[in-house]
This record gives structure tokens, sequence and C-alpha cells, in this order.
């Protein structure tokens, strides 16, 4: 109780001694130019409070391009009265962004999430004006936490000309590179506000669809040795997979992202981090997605050590992790193993995120794995996702250089050392039977197989 009372004491010194950066939110944003560049801390980090008195200023503004990955709820700044007020360019597009960037109304630029901390940082095309992120209150020493999400946020905050926080006593205090000192912050202001969750998160699954997951889960799960780290990307199948390793040993966790899924595992004890290679003891990782159940783990938890993306996803750091398991779903996988993971068609649809990263950084560690996991089909069953060609406008997210295990509800084949005419084979084994024969077809034709 003296600790705390302590701690309460010296964090209200704390905001004494630096009030003049206390100011209203209205205040802290006139501080925004037009033609300015600004960076949004993403994911259930996005500083709502923040954004929605940047969105005020509105008509008083001109060209200014919002970037950010991928966030949730209500994007105010790609309503159509902003255009030409705002103008987002996304790194990584969600169910609120997607839409306006395919109907030309925004932008989309594919990069790999490794390598955004580097551009910002470092590329004077792409210096950024204004950075808004939302933290804990500053500690005794004056450091707040920027919680939830590190990613890419802290190249931002290192470069930008104005750091804006919104200061929130719902963001969890987590360890690791999290933390930005208040003298680093220009404007700041108190807003109590819970944080956004994954959207879905509580949402009723379908029966059927659950069955293919558990199926998909399972096959991967046969592949997971006691003694692996894991990487598990974004979608349903990662926690699919854990659910299923309930009487594995001595997991570990290297991963840009993880969610709710991973808790029961650490809680039992199967994820201790026991063996891994780097940064034993630790579950590294850059940002988390899910409920306020997973926010509260986090908080004040040293077990979570959470870092910038341009370390985490370094191929090269990546494959320090002996046996690194990365799980990554897709969209689109074509019968030589192209993998398409960011685009339907000419749509564009989320962004590369750390897959590549992961990918490469598994298949050059010391007996890791790479995994694609996809169901074989899409649509309610009436398209099958292993096709003879990828749909046209269609991206390359992990090519067929890159590619090893690809996953569905009927197996795993491990594509990297076959050639084509025996990936067609291995892919077509686990492809949708209804499709199967229709794939062969194409595969003959073009003298495949
Ligand atoms: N053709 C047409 N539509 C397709 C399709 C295809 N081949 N494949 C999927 N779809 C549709 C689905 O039916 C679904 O539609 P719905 O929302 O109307 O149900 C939608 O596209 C999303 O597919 P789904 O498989 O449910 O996506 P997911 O939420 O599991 O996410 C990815 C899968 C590939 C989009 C996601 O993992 C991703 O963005 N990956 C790239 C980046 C990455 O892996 N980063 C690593 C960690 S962040």
């Amino acid at each position: 109780m003296a600790v705390l009372n302590k701690i309460k004491e010296q964090s209200n010194k704390t905001k004494e001694k630096y009030s003049q950066k206390y100011v209203t939110p209205e205040e802290a944003v006139r501080v925004i130019k037009s033609n300015d560049r600004i960076y949004i801390q993403s994911g259930c980090a996005y500083p709502q409070r923040l954004v929605e008195a940047m969105t005020a200023r509105a008509t008083e503004l001109n060209n200014v391009e919002i970037c950010h990955l991928m966030v949730f709820g209500e994007a105010p700044y790609m309503k159509p009265e902003m255009e030409g007020h705002f103008r987002h360019n996304g790194f990584f597009l969600g169910g609120n962004t997607r839409k306006h960037v395919n109907a030309g109304k925004a932008d989309f630029m594919p990069i790999f999430l490794s390598e955004i901390p580097k551009l910002i940082q470092h590329d004077t095309k792409h210096k950024v004006d204004v950075v808004f992120i939302q933290v804990s209150p500053p500690d005794m020493h004056g450091f707040c936490s920027m919680g939830v999400a590190v990613d890419c946020t802290k190249a931002a905050v290192h470069v930008a000309k104005y750091v804006i926080a919104q200061i929130n006593p719902m963001m969890p205090r987590v360890h690791g590179d999290s933390f930005i000192h208040i003298n680093d912050i220009d404007f700041a202001f108190e807003f109590e506000q819970p944080l956004q969750e994954l959207p879905g998160m509580h949402a009723e699954k379908d029966p059927e669809e659950i069955k293919i997951f558990e199926k998909i889960g399972q096959n991967i799960a046969d592949l997971i040795e006691d003694g692996s780290t894991l990487q598990m990307g974004i979608g349903a199948i990662p926690d699919a997979v854990l659910a299923r390793l309930t009487d594995r040993k001595d997991l570990g966790i290297h991963t840009e992202m993880f969610s709710d899924g991973a808790i029961p595992l650490i809680e039992s004890g199967v994820i201790n981090c026991d063996k891994k290679t780097l940064l034993r003891g630790k579950i590294v990782t850059s940002f988390v997605l899910g409920s306020h159940r997973l926010f509260e783990y986090i908080h004040e938890n040293p077990f979570v050590e959470m870092r910038t993306t341009e370390f985490v996803n370094d191929p090269f750091t990546i494959a320090r992790n002996d046996k690194m398991i990365a799980i990554n779903s897709c969209l689109q996988v074509d019968m030589t193993g192209q993998v398409c993971s960011d685009s339907i068609g000419y749509n564009f649809y989320s962004g590369f995120g750390g897959q590549v990263d992961f990918i490469r950084g598994a298949a050059r560690s010391k007996g890791g794995k790479p995994i694609i996991a996809l169901q074989s089909t899409a649509k309610k069953g009436s398209i099958s996702r292993i096709v003879p060609h990828l749909d046209e406008g269609a991206g390359v997210t992990t090519s067929r250089g890159d590619v090893h295990w690809v996953v569905t509800e009927y197996g795993a084949v491990d594509l990297h050392g076959m050639n084509v005419r025996e990936r067609v084979n291995a892919l077509i084994s686990i492809a949708h039977p209804k499709f199967r024969e229709e794939i062969e077809k194409a595969a003959k034709l073009r003298n495949f197989i």
C-alpha cells in the first residue's frame, strides 16, 4: 500500500512538474498544418479522442495525410465530406479503410512490417510531422507506456516534429521498449476511455466453420514439437492451433502480435519460453489485438516484452529462435505455390503485415517451419482457394520460392524442395475434393503434370 501511495504521489508530482504540456485535445491539434503527414498509433491503441479533435478541424486543413496500420471502429477522416482535407495512406487495411482504398478515395502502401520503422525514420520523403499516441499515465520517473502497440509507432515518435499523447489510465503499462518519457511528448491531455477491442472477439462462430478450423488447427499442431517458438498471424486460424497445443511442453512466443488465444497456454505453463534461444523466458511481441482480458494480462507483466517491428520482424532476428514456427493465413494459393494474402483480385484487402518477414525468418531458423494455412474454400464452399492461377489483379505476398508448408483442413504439404509437378500434386491433395479434378485438368493443360 505504501508503494502504491508513493507511486500515486510521484505521478501527481510528475503531472505538476510538466503541467505546461497539459492542454485540451482541441488545443493540442492546433499544431497540425495543411499538407502535414500524421502517424496514428494503431490497432487497439488507436487514440479515439485525439482523432475526434483532429477531424473537427477539417475545414481549416487541406491535404493532410493520415498514416496508420489497421484501426477499428470509425475512421471519421474518411467520411465523404473529409475529401480534400484528409487523405488516408494505409500500411495495412481493415474493414473501415479497404472500401475507401478500393473506391480510389484513399491509398494503400504495400510494405513489410519490418521495414516501416526504417521508412519513417530515414526516408525524407516519408517524414512524419505529427504523431498521435495513447499512453499510460507517467510513472514516478516520468515514463509513459505505449501499452498495447509499440509496433512502428516508436519510430514515428523519434522523428515527428510534434508528439501528442492521449493519456489514458486504462492503457496497460507494458514492459520492453514501450516507454516514452513525458519530456519527449509535446502536448498531452488526460482522457479515460476503454481501449477498442479486436472486432468479432465475442461474436458467435458458424459451427461448420468451427469444425473446419479445428481440422486445420490439428494439422498445424501436428507439426509443432515441444520447445518450439511460435509466431501467429492474424485471422481465426491461430486460435484454433493454440487450442490444440495443450499437451505440448516448453513452447515460446516470438511474434509481431498475439491475441487472447495464447492466455490459457501461458497460464497452464505450456508456453513458458524456457527453451527460447533468443530472449529466453520472455514472450516477445510488438502489439496485441484482443479483448480487455488480454490488456489486463499484459499490464505490468514482466513475462511480456514489447519491441518495435524493426527488431521483432527482422527475419535475421526471427531466425535466432531455433524451431521457429510461423503460422500465417492467406486468401488464395495457385497450383505452383504462389500465395496471395493481401488482395482479392484487384481489390486490396489487408497488407503484407509480417507474413513474409516471418516466413523468411522461420525458413532460416534451425528446425524452423514456415506455415501458410487456409481453408480449402471460401464463400461458403462455393469457390476453391487453391486455384490453377491467382485471380486477375491478385498480388503475390509470399512467393513460390519462399513458401514451405501449406496446410488446409485436408492435410499439410511441404512444398520446399518440390518441383512444379510435385507441388501441383501436393496442393491437389489438400484442395477440397470437389475442386481437385478442375485443378488437375488445368495443370495437365499447361503440361505441369
Ligand atoms: N476469393 C474471394 N473471397 C475470398 C477468398 C477468395 N479466394 N478468400 C477469402 N475470401 C473472403 C472470405 O470469404 C471472407 O469474406 P467474408 O468476410 O465475407 O466472410 C474474407 O475474404 C476474409 O477471408 P478470411 O479467410 O475469413 O480472412 P481472415 O480474417 O482469416 O484473414 C487474411 C486472412 C489472409 C486476410 C489475413 O491473415 C491477412 O491479412 N494476412 C496477410 C498479412 C499477414 O499474414 N500478416 C501476418 C500477421 S499480421
